[in-house]
């Protein structure tokens, strides 16, 4: 026997109770039925964005929303600024590129989290930037970017939007989309949202809305005036994925039950409880400023991590993620995304020091679990 354990972050298991709801028979979606539990669940997306505008569903993974937010709003030889971090701000400026965007990209080494007043001294000496493209979670890193406080900067400037990939952050840290200023959050279901892959979420500020109005680039499916235009109805313009939604009430039930503070406390203390021990362990950290949603570590030099990835996902059960690019073989990631709680935090941890003994490494069995249990114990119970 194999019993298999999801330790990436993303896709992220998924709770019994929304598996057993979308295993039941699939309902019509334009009868009053489905409108009703996708008005809930419009609502609470709300919440979690903590925005007064409408959050839009799609179906696609996170980059149709990624895609979205760049043809709704911007035109060709548009001054973008890309913060480039990691894999996925890569992506940001590959679709800004895409079409036919100005990309200027703020390189920085991976692990490292862009400090605000960069984006602030760029913006002062290129006041004709349309949009400045983030993730809040850099997941490809591990390393959480001051989204707050760049949204400070930027809500001051009328011609100037700001995009945020929250698709490992939303859900995970506390978003304040409105009080922040962010004028575009995009998230995906198989990250906080405790779901398999499908479901992208997008919502947009009136200023993003309004750089709608004079967007050129055609669109047609991820034409986002379409869909609002429907989803103010309770129903999407074209077949929603049902299944997916109707997990998506349930998961929204469960969070705001738990309560959202305390989903991001979890998020926290297990986030916290994982970067003690690897470096209990002895492992340096890749970010400067972690994510509550994964942590990543150096493994050691030399060390072939791909061969203990599979290993560990193939004999033991065990999914971890690896590095990407560069960092491929190199580094491992450890998620504390979704539902995850002190007892996953604990096997993965757990897993990781027999793991990396059996391979060989120099490993103090039990030091890295005795370091996350003298966190975890203060919270578990609560
Ligand atoms: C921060 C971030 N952005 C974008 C993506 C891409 O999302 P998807 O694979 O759902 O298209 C991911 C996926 O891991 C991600 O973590």
């Amino acid at each position: 026997m194999l019993k298999k354990f999801l330790m990436a972050p993303g896709p992220t298991p998924v709770p019994e109770k929304v598996l057993l709801e979308m295993a039941k028979p699939i309902i019509h979606h334009r009868t009053d039925e489905f409108s009703k539990t996708f008005a809930e669940a419009a609502e609470g997306l709300k919440k979690v964005f903590n925005t007064k505008k409408e959050v839009l569903m799609l179906a696609g993974s996170g980059t149709a929303a990624m895609e979205a937010a760049i043809v709704n709003t911007l035109n060709p030889g548009d001054k973008v600024l890309v913060i480039n971090a990691g894999k996925f701000g890569q992506r940001w400026r590959d679709i800004s590129k895409v079409y036919g965007m100005e990309v200027v990209t703020l390189d920085m080494d991976w692990g490292l989290s862009v400090k605000p007043e960069q984006v602030e001294s760029y913006l002062t000496a290129n006041p004709d930037t349309r949009a400045v493209m983030i993730q809040g979670s850099e997941t490809s890193t591990t390393a959480y970017h001051p989204i707050k406080e760049i949204g400070q900067i930027i809500k001051t400037k009328a011609d100037t939007i700001f995009i945020v990939d929250g698709i490992t952050s939303i859900g995970v840290h506390e978003t304040l989309m409105d009080e922040w200023g962010i004028d575009i959050a995009v998230t995906g279901s198989q990250k906080a949202f405790m779901l398999p892959p499908g479901l992208a979420f997008i919502a947009l500020s009136d200023k993003a809305w309004s750089f709608c109005e004079k967007a050129k680039i055609p669109r047609y499916y991820l034409d986002l005036r379409r869909e609002l235009k429907s989803q103010l109805q309770a129903t999407t313009a074209y077949t929603p994925t049902v299944t997916l939604i109707n997990g998506l009430k349930v998961v929204l039930d469960m969070m705001f039950e738990e309560g959202l503070e305390n989903v991001y406390k979890r998020h926290q203390v297990n986030g916290d409880a994982t970067r003690a021990a690897v470096q209990a362990l002895g492992f340096k950290l890749l970010a400067e400023c972690p994510s509550n949603a994964a942590t990543g570590f150096y493994l050691p030099e030399g060390f072939e991590g791909g061969k203990f990835e599979k290993f560990m996902r193939e004999r033991v059960g065990i999914t971890y993620a690896g590095g990407q690019d560069h960092l491929k073989g190199k580094i491992l990631r450890i998620s504390h995304l979704g539902y995850h709680d002190a007892f996953d935090t604990i096997t993965a941890v757990s897993g990781i020091e027999m793991g990396l003994a059996k391979f060989g490494v120099d490993i103090k069995l039990g030091a890295g679990v005795t370091a996350a249990q003298e966190i975890l114990k203060n919270y578990i119970g609560e």
